[in-house]
C-alpha cells in the first residue's frame, strides 16, 4: 500500500526571531512621523485566507492575468529554463505553481520544488498537497523571509527562481534593488528568474482592484490590527479605522492605508508604548508598485540580471519575464 508522501519542511526563522522582528517593525513604524507597517505582517492564517479570496474577486485582475500568461507560456518557459529545481518565493497557496510544475515534470528533469514563504500554515498545507500530487518530486518547503533567506535556499543545477503575483511590487524601490542584487548573488550560470509584474494602467482600474465592492480587501487590511492585538498585546479597535486605497502617481504605486475615524490612543503593551492617532490620520500598511516593461528591466539590469524573454497579457495589464545573470 502506498504511504503518505510528506514534504520536507524547514524553518529558517529562529525561535523568537519573528516576534522580535515584528516588535522592531511596529516600534519603528508607529513612532515614525508618518505611521507605517511593512506588508509582511498581513499574512497570518486569516490574512492568507483573505488574500486567497482577493485573488478570486472580479476587480482583482492580477491573478487572472498572470494565470492566463502561465497557461499560454509555461511550456516555453519550462523549455527555456531547463530547470531541475523550481524555487518559488512568496509561494502562498502555490495555486498557479502547478501550471509551471506540469511542463517541467513532463520533461522528466524536475527533481525538486522549493517553496519559500513566511506564512507557515499556508505553506505547509500547500506543500503537503503538492507532495501528494507529484509523487517522486522532492518538495522542500522553507519557512522564511525572501528579503533575508535567499542564501539558505539549497543549490542545485539549473534552478528557476519564480517570484509571482507581483509581490515584488510590495517592496520599496530601495528594497527591490537590494532584493535583486541578493538574488543575482545566489544565482549561478544556467539559473533563471521568472518574475510576474503588474503594469501601470488606468488609476481607476487600479483603485478598484484594491478597494473591492465586497470589502474583502478592507478586511484584509484591517486584519493587520488583529495581528498586532494578538501578537503584541495591543488594543486596536478595528472599528475605529477605515480602509483607504489611493493611487500615488509620483511613486507609481497603489497605497493602502488604515485611516483613523476618530482621535484615539492605542496601547501596545508588549512594547510598553502608547500610540496616538488624530482623526483622519493614516497608517500606511502596503505599497504596491506598478511597473513599465522598460522600468523593471532597468532595475534588473542594475543588479546584473538581463531579461531575455518577456510576455505581456491582453491589454498589457501584466507581464511575466524570464531573466538570467548577464
Ligand atoms: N505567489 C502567490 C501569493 C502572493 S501573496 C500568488 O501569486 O498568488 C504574497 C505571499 O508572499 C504570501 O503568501 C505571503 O505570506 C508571502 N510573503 C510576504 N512577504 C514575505 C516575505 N518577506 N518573505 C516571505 N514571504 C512573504
Ligand atoms: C501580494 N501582493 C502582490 C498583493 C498586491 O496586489 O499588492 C497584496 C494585496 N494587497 C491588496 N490586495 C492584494
Amino acid at each position: 500500500m502506498a504511504g503518505v508522501v510528506k514534504p520536507l519542511v524547514e524553518d529558517l526563522i529562529a525561535a523568537g526571531e519573528l516576534r522580535r522582528s515584528l516588535q522592531r517593525d511596529v516600534r519603528k513604524g508607529m513612532l515614525a512621523g508618518h505611521k507605517m507597517l511593512p506588508p509582511v505582517w498581513f499574512y497570518d492564517e486569516v490574512g492568507s485566507a483573505l488574500f486567497d479570496e482577493i485573488t478570486r474577486l472580479p476587480e482583482y485582475y492580477l491573478t487572472r492575468a498572470e494565470r492566463a500568461l502561465l497557461v499560454e507560456h509555461a511550456a516555453r518557459i519550462a523549455d527555456l529554463s531547463g530547470a531541475t529545481s523550481l524555487v518559488e518565493l512568496g509561494a502562498g497557496t502555490c495555486e498557479k505553481t502547478r501550471l509551471l510544475l506540469d511542463p517541467l515534470w513532463d520533461k522528466g528533469i524536475l527533481a525538486s520544488y522549493v517553496p519559500l514563504d513566511v506564512s507557515a500554515v499556508t505553506l505547509q498545507q500547500a506543500a503537503f498537497l503538492l507532495a501528494q500530487e507529484y509523487e517522486g518530486l522532492l518538495v522542500h518547503a522553507l519557512i522564511g523571509d525572501f528579503r533575508r533567506h535567499l542564501g539558505k535556499v539549497p543549490k542545485s543545477p539549473n534552478q528557476m527562481f519564480a517570484f509571482l503575483g507581483s509581490t515584488i511590487g510590495n517592496l520599496s524601490t530601495h528594497d527591490r534593488a537590494g532584493f535583486f542584487s541578493d538574488l543575482a548573488a545566489v544565482m549561478k550560470p544556467g539559473d533563471t528568474f521568472l518574475l510576474g509584474a503588474d503594469l501601470v494602467k488606468d488609476p481607476k482600474k487600479l483603485v478598484r482592484a484594491y478597494d473591492d465592492v465586497a470589502g474583502v480587501t478592507a478586511r484584509f487590511n484591517l486584519n493587520v490590527l488583529n495581528v498586532l492585538n494578538r501578537e503584541l498585546g495591543a488594543n486596536f479597535d478595528p472599528s475605529y479605522f477605515e480602509h483607504v486605497a489611493v493611487w500615488n502617481e509620483e511613486e507609481s504605486r497603489i497605497e493602502m492605508h488604515l485611516r483613523a475615524t476618530q482621535a484615539q490612543a492605542v496601547e501596545i503593551s508588549s512594547l510598553g508604548i502608547n500610540v496616538h492617532f488624530e482623526t483622519g490620520e493614516a497608517l500606511l500598511t502596503e505599497t504596491s508598485a506598478k511597473f513599465t516593461s522598460e522600468g523593471i528591466q532597468a532595475e534588473l539590469a542594475r543588479a546584473g540580471l538581463g531579461v531575455d524573454w518577456w510576455w505581456k497579457s491582453d491589454e498589457s495589464e501584466y507581464m511575466l519575464l524570464l531573466a538570467a545573470r548577464s
